[in-house]
This record gives C-alpha cells, sequence and structure tokens, in this order.
C-alpha cells in the first residue's frame, strides 16, 4: 500500500500570510468579514458574488493591500462554479485557500408551501449550498494538489444542521451536507496537505437577518446565546482564518461550533 502520508507537505510548510485565497459569497455580510480578515492578514484575496456587483465593489474596495480581484459567477451552476476557479486560478496566480461561504436561505414551510415552490426551493438550495460547495472544492483541490504547496478549504455550515430549521428544511439539510461533505474532503486531501473544515455558525448580525433581528423575533434570537446577543461577522470570519492557518492542520475534518452556546451538541 503506498504511503501517501509520508508524501504530504509538513505542517509548517504552508504559508500563514501571503496567500491566494477565493472567498465565495463576499459581496456582502460574512464573506466580506471574511475578505476583510484574509487582506488584513496579508493574503490575496479573489471577492467573489452573485448579484450584487456594487456590494462586491464596496468589499474590494475596503481591503488593505493589494492584487485582490473581483469576480462574478453563478456558482449554482456546474459550468459557473468551473468558471469561478479558473477566474481566480488566473487572477491571483493559484489558489491555496477556498472559503465556501457562499449559500441561499429562503423560507418554505412545509406545511404551508405548494409543492412547485417546495421542489424550486429544494433544487435552488442544493444546487447552490451543497453542489456549488462541491463543485468549487474539487476545482480548488485540483489547483492546490497540481501547485504541490498544500492548501485550506473552509466551508461555512450551519448550527442548524443539528438543531433543526423548521422553515427553511432545505438549508438544514444541505448545510449537514456541507459538514459530511468536508469530512470526506478532509480524509481525501490530507495526503496532499490539504486540511479542510467547516464552521458551524448560529445567528449572525448579517444584512440577511436584519429584518428578523430588528423584528419582533429579534429579542428570542438573542436570548438563543447565554450571552444575549448574536455574533458579528468579524468572530465568525476570525475562526475560518484561523482554520486556514498553518496551525490549524491538525485540525482538519472538524466541525467547528461558533454560535455563543446558543446550541451544545453531544
Ligand atoms: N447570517 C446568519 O445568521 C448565518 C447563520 C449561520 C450560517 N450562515 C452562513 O453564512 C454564510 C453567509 O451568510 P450571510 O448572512 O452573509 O448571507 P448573504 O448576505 O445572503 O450572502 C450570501 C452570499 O452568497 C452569494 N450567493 C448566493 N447565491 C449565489 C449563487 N447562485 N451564485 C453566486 N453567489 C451566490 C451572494 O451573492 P450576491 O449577494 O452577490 O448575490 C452573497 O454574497 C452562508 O453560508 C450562510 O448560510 C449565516
Amino acid at each position: 500500500m503506498a504511503d501517501t502520508a509520508a508524501t504530504a507537505p509538513a505542517a509548517t510548510a504552508f504559508p500563514a500570510t501571503g496567500r491566494r485565497v477565493l472567498v465565495s459569497g463576499a459581496s456582502r455580510g460574512l464573506g466580506r468579514a471574511v475578505a476583510l480578515a484574509f487582506a488584513e492578514n496579508g493574503d490575496r484575496v479573489a471577492v467573489h458574488y452573485g448579484s450584487r456587483r456594487a456590494d462586491a465593489e464596496a468589499t474590494l474596495a475596503a481591503l488593505p493591500g493589494d492584487g485582490h480581484a473581483l469576480l462574478h459567477a453563478d456558482i449554482g451552476s456546474p459550468e459557473g462554479a468551473a468558471e469561478l476557479v479558473a477566474a481566480a486560478d488566473a487572477a491571483l496566480g493559484g489558489i491555496d485557500v477556498l472559503v465556501n461561504n457562499a449559500a441561499v436561505n429562503t423560507p418554505h414551510p412545509p406545511a404551508t408551501t405548494s409543492y412547485a415552490d417546495w421542489t424550486a426551493a429544494w433544487q435552488q438550495h442544493v444546487a447552490v449550498n451543497l453542489l456549488g460547495t462541491a463543485h468549487l472544492s474539487h476545482g480548488a483541490a485540483q489547483r492546490m494538489i497540481e501547485q504541490g504547496t498544500g492548501g485550506r478549504i473552509v466551508n461555512v455550515g450551519s448550527r442548524g444542521a443539528f438543531r433543526g430549521e423548521p422553515d427553511h428544511p432545505a438549508y438544514g439539510a444541505t448545510k449537514a451536507a456541507v459538514h459530511a461533505l468536508g469530512q470526506s474532503l478532509a480524509v481525501a486531501l490530507a495526503p496532499h496537505g490539504i486540511a479542510v473544515a467547516s464552521v458551524a455558525p448560529g445567528f449572525i448580525d448579517t444584512e440577511r437577518v436584519g429584518d428578523r433581528l430588528a423584528g419582533a423575533q429579534g429579542a428570542a434570537i438573542r436570548a438563543q446565546s447565554p450571552f444575549g446577543r448574536v455574533a458579528e461577522p468579524a468572530e465568525i470570519a476570525a475562526a475560518v482564518r484561523w482554520l486556514a492557518s498553518p496551525e490549524a492542520q491538525w485540525s482538519s475534518g472538524t466541525v467547528l461550533d461558533v454560535n455563543g452556546a446558543s446550541y451544545l451538541r453531544t
């Protein structure tokens, strides 16, 4: 049997800064905070967006350092995901870190959603959240293997994978699948010095959930955590950045809860 692990780059070989980082869905919210965290670390970032070009330009303009790029793609199609990997590879001259942040989350409560809307919601969630993540991971991993210097893939999952998402069941299911995908890839890619991990955040104060946090549900959502608040995007971005560090190689395969003790898995 081949001793593939012996050929993997050592933990120290993966650089701590100056990496080439692709962040999907960085037009706003958590993706913007993640892009900022890597740029502040001295990395070069490909800021990807789906539909909000002006917001993505604002993310790009906020990044310290040089050599960042702005890239558009619909990652809900296999072609779009492949084009994004190729564009990031070309713009940055390679890919060392992939952060799978882009996702959709639209309500489709089973008791009140028509079958047509139900099937459409499932298809969209699977296409973007699961298949988009899988296809970007495949493309980035192949680049990292060709480069021969290891890599990091960090998935943004969700607490909802464990706690349940009664009004967004396709979201919860696809996030559980993203966690499982990351664990399979962690085993498959370790011989190439590529570590793969996921974060599972609870509520984050992003534009997408701003109405819910400001509305009647807001107090109850904040009370989910014994800290009495929800996460700032920068708190989740810090965990993502650490999982992409050289020191985090031994945490490959983990699903890291970042939910302010609002849900404790056993
Ligand atoms: N906010 C929370 O409370 C919370 C909690 C747990 C986990 N999360 C996770 O954190 C991540 C970011 O959440 P967020 O609140 O920052 O969400 P958001 O503001 O809705 O951002 C989602 C990003 O994904 C991109 N995107 C969606 N569909 C796409 C597609 N088909 N092709 C390309 N890009 C696409 C969007 O691009 P455009 O805007 O340019 O279209 C946007 O940049 C997601 O993975 C989410 O599931 C969030």
